[in-house]
């Protein structure tokens, strides 16, 4: 009996085992023929990649079990060499995990952690005989990202893509915040619908923007930002467009299936590749709260350590321009002349001035001065070189030269009178999109620059593109704008470039290039103006690529005063919010010095507002609707808090336990009136200093079109005796 039993208890276990060891041996043999899954470092998400029957790779996501993206397809066509699109076997697969925390040189946190686990699927096609490829997939706690990767082989040298076929095939109807896919433009308005309403809506959402291609199917931008029916957030871009197009989404409103639409070239090819090479990641951002979205670092992970090795010249940038004074009607203008037809080589010491050219020695002397005596990094002046008369419309090769000023900009003498009161100028190249006139010139420029003691530029792209038929997003573009940005740190120059390619994280590699547009500005309030939602889409679209040279501040927000009937569809606060809400190292306060200098005590948040920051905390957040970001700044026991909402007030609540616990500081909240509204009374505010603690919290009602911005910093005991507690 006993014996038995011995036998078996050790029989038993055995058995077990062997067991196991089947299971273990299926495993690897159904992982080579079939799938593979990868779950994130939290366990949320799952990834499963599998082969069709065809041999066509796919994949497919969940979140907590829901399914995110359903079974979708990979893969090239190219052509002069067969397809990327079936016929695979899988050869190899490894799975890796990193977690590691890198520090940027300015951003939203001052460490971040880069927390994911990998699979590497190496691919083989039968046709041509051996060829490989390989797919890269990184499943973080907030999302996927995935490239294809194409290893140096014989079988494999040069490549011409006819198209990407990568699918992401949602689940449903879901609402979605949209802008129509354009081979040169992102500065349309955002249109928010469901998934199957977008072919009704995209005439309309296809405003007038310069030099635009609409793309001819159904498609839409990256960033795309979705929300489905039981409440998952999932935002669709990419990661280090490098020496590719960038990608847009077909839609197909019936299914809900999107796919990749690259920007084509000239001659309509989209993607020249020679091996050892990869594409951009495409990047799957998820999450069941909004606030996750705007917190998610997926998109800087997966780009590239920067090279450069000196990167002490780069710097967080607060400045004012001589550029508001542009928009707003009838006040001045970048030309200097009433010619209409100019060349380079044209004496324009003879030409009549306008009497209105903007960059005039006097009114920049009068912006450097106002920049000194608040505090400003630096004043933007456009205007300032000669070519302006007929600078649009002409698809001219040689608009500007970027190193002859107009005969009343004294470049040298205003450059010292800047320096000597410790502020920059800011170089403006714009290249009315001759990228070929650019780059013939840009040494020179840059050395134009560093002889005058420039350090950063805004460059600009407006109009048709030259070379003549590639386009803003195409792979030509592409490599221009970070050629642009590596040939400027050689001179150690800052980058912002408007018109440009949508971002991709690409400033980590590139730490110079500190800002773009890339996206509907502030510059459109002037021209017909912005929805009062705008601002909370942005931030999940075009900000999850990068930061943002909105241009906020505007404090005279009805423009009938200039003439017209223009108006800026915020109150005043909300401006002030949006230097929190809107990221960027580059921030602009973008309305006239006189306009400030009526509101001196709002006007202090804007010189007050940090630029860098050690930690950011999203404390509420919904896409369209409002969103409320707390940051504490970079080495200071400082923070900033802004809040907006779209045309509806609102309250927003602001849990102040993101600060140190057991202390109290002094908060200075800049609100909105309580009959104040975007297009009724929208400078009607009100400033009051309150205690606060790690225990407070704010309840604010903010205006239609309205906001909240505050600034807390230490105080010592007789300040903060002097003030209310706030509960
Ligand atoms: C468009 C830019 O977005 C704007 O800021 C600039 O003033 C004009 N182009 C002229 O370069
Ligand atoms: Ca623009």
């Amino acid at each position: 009996m006993n014996l038995t039993q011995n036998t078996k208890r050790v029989r038993k276990p055995r058995r077990t085992v062997r067991r196991a060891f089947l299971l273990l041996f299926l495993g690897t043999f159904a992982t080579l023929v079939q799938a593979q899954t990868l779950t994130s470092p939290d366990k949320n998400l799952t990834m499963q990649f599998e082969l069709t029957g065809k041999g066509e790779p796919t994949y497919q996501l969940t979140y907590k079990k829901k399914p995110v993206i359903k079974q979708s397809k990979l893969g090239i066509a190219t052509h002069d060499v067969p397809a990327f699109l079936e016929g695979f076997k899988v050869v190899n697969t490894q799975q890796n995990t990193l977690d590691e925390t890198w520090k940027p040189f300015w951003g939203e946190e001052s460490s971040i952690r880069n927390h994911y686990n990998e699979l590497l699927v190496t691919l083989e096609q039968q046709e041509p005989k051996g060829r490989q490829i390989q797919l890269r997939f990184r499943l973080f706690n907030d999302g996927l990202g995935f490239r294809y990767e194409f290893p140096q082989q014989e079988q494999l040298n040069y490549f011409v893509i006819k198209e990407e076929h990568t699918e992401f095939n949602l689940t449903g109807d879901h609402k979605i915040f949209w802008i129509r896919g354009d081979y040169n433009t992102n500065e349309y308005a955002y249109t928010t619908s469901r998934i199957s309403e977008i072919p009704n809506l995209i005439e309309k959402a296809t405003h007038d923007v310069h030099a635009q291609f609409p793309i001819d199917t159904l498609s839409v931008q990256t960033p795309s930002m979705l929300k489905t029916a039981d409440g998952l957030y999932i935002n669709i871009h990419e990661a280090a467009l490098v020496n590719y197009p960038a990608m847009h989404l077909n839609v197909d409103p019936k299914t809900f299936r999107f796919s990749s639409h690259l920007t084509p070239d000239a001659v309509g090819n989209k993607g020249y590749m020679q091996t050892e090479t990869q594409t951009p990641w495409r990047t799957i951002v998820v999450s069941d709260k909004a606030a996750d979205i705007l917190a998610s670092r997926l998109i800087l992970n997966l780009n590239e350590p920067t090279k450069y090795e000196d990167v002490s010249w780069i710097r967080p940038m607060k400045y004012i321009g001589v550029w508001w004074e542009y928009f707003v009607s009838g006040k001045s203008t970048w030309a200097y002349s009433t010619e209409t037809n100019v060349k380079l080589t044209d004496d324009f010491t003879k030409f009549t001035p306008n009497g209105r050219h903007g960059a005039n020695n006097e009114n920049v002397r009068r912006h450097i001065d106002f920049a000194a005596k608040h505090g400003f990094d630096a004043v933007l002046v456009e205007g300032w070189n000669i070519g302006w008369e007929d600078w649009f419309g002409n698809w001219k090769e040689e608009v500007f030269d970027f190193v002859t000023p107009y005969p009343d900009f004294d470049v040298k003498a205003l450059n010292k009178y800047a320096h000597s009161k410790g502020v920059q100028l800011m170089m403006h190249h714009e290249t009315s999109a001759s990228a070929t006139n650019y780059e013939r010139r840009l040494d020179t420029a840059f050395q134009f620059m560093n002889k005058y003691g420039y350090d950063a530029v805004k460059t600009g792209y407006v109009g048709k593109i030259i070379p003549r038929g590639e386009q803003h997003d195409g792979q030509w573009m592409v490599n221009h704008y970070i050629h642009v940005a590596n040939t400027a740190a050689k001179y150690k120059i800052m980058i912002n470039s408007h018109e440009a390619v949508r971002p991709t994280g690409l400033h980590r590699t590139y730490p110079n290039w500190i800002a773009q547009e890339s996206a509907r500005g502030t510059e459109f309030e002037a021209m017909g103006g912005l929805a009062p939602d705008h601002t909370t889409i942005l931030p999940f679209t075009r900000l999850m690529g990068g930061p943002m040279d909105y241009t906020p501040g505007i404090f005279q927000t009805d423009m009938s005063i200039y003439g017209g009937n223009q108006r800026v569809n915020t109150t005043l606060v909300k401006q002030l919010a949006y230097y929190v809400t809107m990221y960027s190292p580059l921030q602009m306060a973008a309305d006239l010095p006189e306009n400030y200098e009526r509101f001196p005590d709002a006007f202090q948040f804007i010189k007050d507002v940090a630029l860098d920051w050690d930690k950011t905390h999203i404390l509420e957040a919904e896409p369209g609707d409002y969103i409320t970001i707390a940051r504490k700044a970079k080495g200071q026991n400082e923070w900033f808090v802004g809040g907006i909402t779209d045309e509806n007030a609102r309250t927003a609540t602001v849990d102040f336990s993101f600060l140190p616990k057991g202390k109290d500081y002094i908060a200075t909240i800049y609100a909105d009136a309580k009959d104040a509204s975007w297009n009724k009374n929208p400078q009607k505010y009100t400033i009051r200093k309150v205690r606060v603690n790690a225990k407070s919290t704010l309840k604010q009602h903010l205006a239609p079109g309205g906001g909240v911005a505050v600034s807390i910093k230490e105080g010592d005991r007789s300040e903060l005796r002097g003030l209310k507690k706030l509960k």
